[in-house]
Parts: C-alpha cells; sequence; structure tokens
C-alpha cells in the first residue's frame, strides 16, 4: 500500500488546531508536520478538519439491524455489514458492540438471547476482511437476569471484550427511578396494558431480590477475566458509586444525577454521557441532562448510545459550549481510548493507528467528508 499524505488541512491534536500534513504509511500516522507540502499526489483537504478517528464505547444499534422492526429478525451477516458501514459514515473508525448477555420474558417484553452468536459472527467477518472498521465487545450485563451466569460463562478472553457494565434495569431506582418514564415507554413500544404494566414491575423486582447481588459478583469476576474494563450504568446515588469504585469500575455510563457525576471525578471514575441526550437537550427518562455536567467539567466521554451520527454532531455541539475544539474532540477520541485501555489510537500522532476523519463545517454542521481506517480509505 503506498503512502497517502493529507495536506492543507486544520489539523485537531489534543491541545491545540494547527494548519498541517499528516503522512499515513502502512496503516499507521508516519508524520505530522505543520504547514503544506507541495508534494505531488498530496490530497489536498481544503482547509478541512482532520480529526482522529472517532471511538464508540456504547452502542446497541446492531440490534435495530438484526430485528429491524419487533418481531422481524433479519440475516445477521447483512445485519452487521449495514452497521458496520453506517459508523464508518459517521466517521467512527472503533466500535464497542454494546451486547446485552442475561435474557428475560415478561409478559409482552421477551428478549432472547443473542451476544454469543452476534460476537461470532462480527468476529468471523472481521477475520474474513469484510468490516471497515475495528470492532471490540462490550458485553450489557443485566445482573437480574436468570440466564446471567450461563450466557457470560460462553466467553472467553478471545472475544475481544474489552468493556463489561453492570446494568440494573430493575423499575424505581436509577434509570427508572420515575416509573411514568418506563410506563410509557412500554405502553408505546410494547403496547402494555396498565394491568401487564403493574406485573411487569412486580416480576422484574422479585427477579433483582433473587438474582442481582450474585449476579454482579459473578459479573465483576468474569470482567477481570476477560481482560476487560468494568463500566457502572446510570449510577445515581452517591452510594451507587461509592459501590462501583469498590468493584473496580473505572467508566460511569450516563450517571443519572449531578450528585453521582461529582462522586464519579472523586474515585477517578469517567463519566460518559449520551450524545443524544446533549444534542435534544435533556435526557429522554428524565435524568439529568448531558451539558449541565458538561458545563460542570463532570462530562468526559460522549457515546452516541442509539443514534450513531450523534457522536460527531454533538462532539462540536461541545466545542461550541467549552470553546475548545480540541477539549471537546478528545471526549470522542483520546478519552475515550485511554479509557478503554487502547493504547495505539485516539489522537493525530506518530506511530498510532491511521484512523482519521476529514470533516468540513457547514455552518454548525460537521459533514463527513472522508475516513480512514488503517489508512484504507472507509468512508
Ligand atoms: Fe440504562
Amino acid at each position: 500500500m503506498s503512502d497517502i499524505v493529507l495536506t492543507n488541512a486544520l489539523l485537531v491534536l489534543k491541545n491545540e488546531v494547527i494548519k498541517g500534513t499528516v503522512r499515513l504509511s502502512q496503516g499507521r500516522i508516519a508524520a505530522v508536520d505543520s504547514g503544506r507540502t507541495s508534494l505531488s499526489g498530496a490530497i489536498d483537504c481544503s482547509g478541512d478538519l482532520l480529526l482522529a478517528g472517532l471511538i464508540e464505547l456504547h452502542t446497541d444499534n446492531i440490534e435495530r439491524h438484526i430485528e429491524p422492526r419487533p418481531d422481524v429478525h433479519w440475516p445477521h451477516r447483512a445485519a452487521i455489514l449495514a452497521h458496520d458501514g453506517e459508523f464508518a459514515s459517521v466517521g467512527v473508525t472503533t466500535l464497542f458492540d454494546a451486547l446485552r448477555v442475561g435474557s428475560l420474558s415478561s409478559g409482552k417484553a421477551s428478549y432472547q438471547p443473542y451476544a454469543r452468536a452476534l460476537a461470532s459472527e462480527i468476529a468471523e467477518l472481521r477475520a474474513q476482511g469484510a468490516l471497515r472498521i475495528s470492532h471490540f465487545v462490550h458485553l450489557r450485563a443485566e445482573v437480574s437476569s436468570e440466564t446471567l451466569a450461563e450466557e457470560l460463562a460462553t466467553f472467553t478472553p478471545e472475544d475481544r471484550v474489552r468493556l463489561v457494565s453492570l446494568m440494573d434495569h430493575t423499575p424505581g431506582q436509577r434509570q427508572f427511578r420515575d416509573l411514568s418514564y418506563l410506563r410509557t415507554y412500554l405502553q408505546k413500544k410494547r403496547r402494555f396494558t396498565d394491568a401487564e404494566f403493574e406485573a411487569h414491575v412486580t416480576h422484574l423486582k422479585d427477579l433483582r431480590a433473587a438474582h442481582g447481588e450474585r449476579h454482579e459478583r459473578t459479573a465483576v469476576e468474569k470482567a477481570e477475566q476477560l481482560g476487560a474494563v468494568l463500566a457502572s450504568h446510570d449510577d445515581t446515588t452517591i452510594e451507587h458509586v461509592a459501590q462501583s469504585a469498590a468493584r473496580g469500575v473505572r467508566v460511569a455510563e450516563f450517571p443519572t444525577t449531578l450528585e453521582a457525576a461529582h462522586a464519579c471525578h472523586e474515585y477517578g471514575i469517567k463519566v460518559i454521557m449520551g450524545a443524544p441526550n446533549l444534542i435534544r437537550g435533556g435526557s429522554h427518562s428524565g435524568n439529568v441532562a448531558a451539558h449541565e455536567l458538561a458545563r460542570e467539567g463532570l462530562l468526559d466521554i460522549l457515546s452516541s448510545d442509539y443514534v450513531p451520527s450523534s457522536l460527531m454532531t454533538a462532539a462540536f455541539r461541545l466545542a461550541d459550549l467549552w470553546d475548545n475544539l480540541s477539549r471537546a474532540i478528545s471526549t470522542v477520541t483520546d478519552t475515550p481510548a485511554r479509557a478503554a485501555g487502547l493504547e495505539d489510537r485516539g489522537r493525530i500522532a506518530p506511530g498510532l493507528r491511521a484512523d482519521l476523519v476529514r470533516v468540513h463545517r457547514l455552518g454548525g454542521l460537521p459533514v463527513v467528508r472522508a475516513v480512514w481506517s488503517q489508512g484504507h480509505r472507509v468512508g
């Protein structure tokens, strides 16, 4: 593969933005220089921004591709390729597929196991060179599920599991401490009646009581065995955060209150907030707004959560809010890389992977013009 030279670009580096030129060679960044080059064959970026490829730690977007309508099941291999291409097109070059482990059936809400099969299918396509971007597995461990332990047991250190998050979606606490949001969601999406909703809530509380604590320990042990970083999910109180810290959690996904986010920083835990929350100006389940945490300096990492394109859009919103483009771009590049223990990416610097995004700013809208993954044009 011959070298690629990108010039006349605004390079978004860790602490500054400079006019410069980047040379890519053998899938790596070979050189970063200020100024232009007149080298023939260099790609003129017309003054566009060049960012490190975006890193997404938590997305369940694959679920939308394997089940595009409730109970409509799509062939997995085709779904994975479409999902992979969708992320490449919005500037994401490293993706943690957040796969749910732990299934449950309750009335009209029935969630079947899929994580093991999908992880193998993604790995197979990856080995066959069919994927555009870099994929890792993030296991979302639903601690109240009866099947958690047996599903977790099927994963080994060969599965590229780099993140394990502890999920507890029992109604009446954390994400769903206000039941009215859950009621609206289930009645709209699954057509629950009031009686069905009440029975569902009781069932989930019983499951939590029967399995929750034991399964939390199982998931923590499994994360260690897999060499994965441990994440908490929807921490709400200072006690939740203290408990997370005691388990070795290093990343907190979507803390739901300002107090919890403050406590995370006291324990050295990085805070991830949803990009859709930032763009919409608040949480869809009534929890703390991402922009509030950003203003308080408590937002470290953005995640696209359920809207892939939101990662880039929200990073630029943050840049406006903070009046600092480098700092904002770090929330979707360098900080998630380091939080997940990835040393070979996340910045534009010699020796790192040639994962880059060319972005044109159209008013407030970031337009992705080109994407390279390990030096290959993928978007
Ligand atoms: Fe949640």
